[in-house]
C-alpha cells in the first residue's frame, strides 16, 4: 500500500521565532488518519524545528539542496549538510526553482542523484505551464520532466522517490486543478513510471497533487485513486488548516 503523504512547503516564510510559534501549533493538533506529515521551514530553521518535532509524527525536510558534497557554491547546502542535522527528505524541482534559478532537468537529475545517494528520500517536484495546458502538450510537458529527471534511475530507487505534481498556473492563484484534472494527470504519470519500469514499481510510487490545496478542497481531491495526498504551500503557514487538510483522506 503506497503511503499518504501532506508535506507543506513553507517557501520563503517565518523567521525562527514564528517557526516555533507555527511548530507549537502543530503539535497541538490532531492527526486522524494515517498519512504521513511533512513540514519544510527555511534553511535557518531547520535544525530547531527538527529538533522542536524530534518527539512527533512529523517529519522536517528540506526546500532544496546542492547536488555537490562541498566546495565553492556560495550559499548552498549539501546533502550531508542536511542529514547531519537529521533531515533525511528534500523537496527537488518546484516550480519556483525551475523558473527563478533556472534550474534545468539535468541540473534536478544531479540532485536527484546527489540526494538518493546519501539515502534521503526525494520529493521530485513537476508540472505545466498554464499556455501548456490550454496547447493541450500538459502530458508532453509532465512526462518529458519526469524522464529528463528520473528515468535513469533503476527502478529500486523509486523506493525513496515522491513524485508532486503541481501545475504552475494553480500555485498560489487560488485556480486549483479539479478533482478530475488532478487524477487525469495523476493516472497519466503512474502510466508513464509502469510503461518504464512495470506495474509492482508505479503502484507504489506515492503522487502528490500540489496547487492551492485548501481544506475546502482537499477530500475531494484526495479521494481520487490515483491522488495520495498533496504538497501545500499556503495553507500549510496556518496550523488549523494544514491539519484540516491532513485529516482530509
Ligand atoms: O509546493 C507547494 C506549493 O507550490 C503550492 O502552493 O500556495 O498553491 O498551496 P499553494
Amino acid at each position: 500500500m503506497r503511503k499518504q503523504i501532506v508535506a507543506g512547503n513553507w517557501k520563503m516564510n517565518n523567521d525562527l521565532a514564528q517557526t516555533e510559534a507555527l511548530i507549537s501549533k502543530l503539535k497541538a493538533q490532531t492527526k486522524t488518519t494515517d498519512a504521513e506529515v511533512m513540514v519544510a521551514p527555511t534553511f535557518t530553521n531547520l535544525y530547531q524545528a527538527n529538533k522542536a518535532l524530534e518527539n512527533s509524527t512529523i517529519e522536517v525536510v528540506a526546500q532544496n539542496m546542492h547536488f555537490a558534497e562541498n566546495g565553492a557554491y556560495t550559499g548552498e547546502i549539501s546533502a550531508s549538510m542536511l542529514k547531519s542535522i537529521g533531515v533525511n527528505t528534500v523537496i527537488l524541482g518546484h516550480s519556483e526553482r525551475r523558473e527563478y534559478f533556472n534550474e534545468t532537468d539535468e541540473l534536478l537529475a544531479k540532485k536527484v542523484d546527489a540526494a538518493l545517494a546519501k539515502g534521503m528520500r526525494v520529493i521530485f517536484c513537476f508540472g505545466e505551464e498554464l499556455a501548456d495546458r490550454k496547447s493541450g502538450n500538459e502530458e508532453t510537458v509532465v512526462g518529458n520532466q519526469i524522464k529528463n529527471g528520473l528515468f535513469h534511475l533503476g527502478a529500486a530507487a523509486f523506493q525513496d522517490i515522491v513524485l508532486a505534481y503541481e501545475p504552475v498556473w494553480a500555485i498560489g492563484t487560488g485556480e486549483t486543478a479539479s478533482p478530475e484534472q488532478a487524477q487525469d494527470m495523476h493516472a497519466f504519470i503512474r502510466k508513464t513510471l509502469a510503461d518504464k519500469y512495470g506495474n509492482d514499481v508505479a503502484d507504489e510510487v506515492s503522487i502528490l497533487y500540489g496547487g492551492s490545496v485548501k481544506p475546502a478542497n482537499a477530500e475531494e481531491i484526495f479521494s481520487k485513486p490515483d491522488v495520495d495526498g498533496g504538497l501545500i504551500g499556503g495553507a500549510a503557514l496556518n496550523a488549523d488548516d494544514f491539519f484540516a487538510i491532513v485529516n482530509a483522506f
